[in-house]
């Protein structure tokens, strides 16, 4: 997959694409980038890629021209280009499998106060929000989305991490432990010790239970889950007296 971002700021990417695991896919050849810093296309010796808005406001809006010049550079028109603005679609999991399925990837950064409107129009296929918030730099946003969707092009990490989280999707993971055996007082669950598969097993999917349970009970009343899982959730939640979400499952 090749990933072109256009960005005012090409020193927030790079760090990105030089560490870690994007850094061992790109040395594999399974992900390739280039930074265009669209300033470069702004005409005028102050090489100005933002105005005014029409109409009035506050803050500046991304120039239609240096932007369009630096799409055509990379012959965006008929390619996927991601323009994340917090009044994008919500931008998801599936979203993100679907993205990672392109051979190639533009994305816009925008700043201020967003892009001229009639570039969104022209080229971009994609405006994505990654939550309710709202940040300072469209660079942060689209390295969140890169992140989430590199991952799952083929032979950047293994099948089988891959494989166990998409069988725990309707569910949050359970807490991982690692030596010491004790730390500050508190010891590694001895059941993680037992060696006991089944067991282990159970204790994993009663944590993820839980834990979903706690911090997105929303989650839980959408899933679909086995009867296991269904009887093992019951259980919990007579335990912890939730008496709000039984009524909602
Ligand atoms: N730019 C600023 N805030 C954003 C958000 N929440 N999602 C995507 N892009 C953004």
């Amino acid at each position: 997959m090749h990933i072109t971002i256009l960005t005012l700021f090409p020193e927030m990417i790079h760090p990105f694409f030089t560490s870690s695991i994007m850094k061992r896919a790109i040395r594999k050849g399974l992900i390739s980038y280039d930074v265009i810093d669209f300033r470069d296309f702004a005409d005028g010796v102050h090489k100005k890629a933002d105005d005014i808005p029409y109409g009035g406001g506050a803050g500046m809006v991304i120039m239609a021209e240096p932007l369009s010049k630096a799409l055509d550079s990379v012959n965006a028109a008929g390619k996927r280009v991601v323009f994340p603005t917090p009044s994008g679609k919500l931008f998801t999991q599936s979203y993100a499998e679907d993205l990672a399925k392109e051979e190639e990837l533009i994305f816009i950064c925008g700043h201020y106060e967003g892009i001229d409107e009639r570039i969104s129009e022209l080229y971009v296929t994609d405006e994505i929000s990654i939550g309710d918030y709202v940040l300072s730099s469209g660079e942060t946003a689209s390295i969140v989305i890169i992140d989430a969707l590199y991952r799952l092009v083929d032979g950047v990490i293994s099948s089988e991490s891959l494989e166990e989280e998409s069988f725990s999707s309707p569910l949050l993971e359970y807490p991982q432990y690692t030596r010491p055996e004790r730390y500050c007082n508190k010891s590694v669950p001895d059941v993680l010790l037992s060696g006991h598969h089944r067991h282990i097993a159970q204790w994993r999917l009663d944590k993820r239970l839980e834990k979903t349970m706690h911090s997105r009970p929303d989650m839980l009343i959408n899933a679909s889950l086995s009867m296991d899982e269904r009887k093992r959730l019951l259980h919990i939640l007579d335990k912890e007296d939730q008496r709000w979400t039984l009524s909602k499952l």
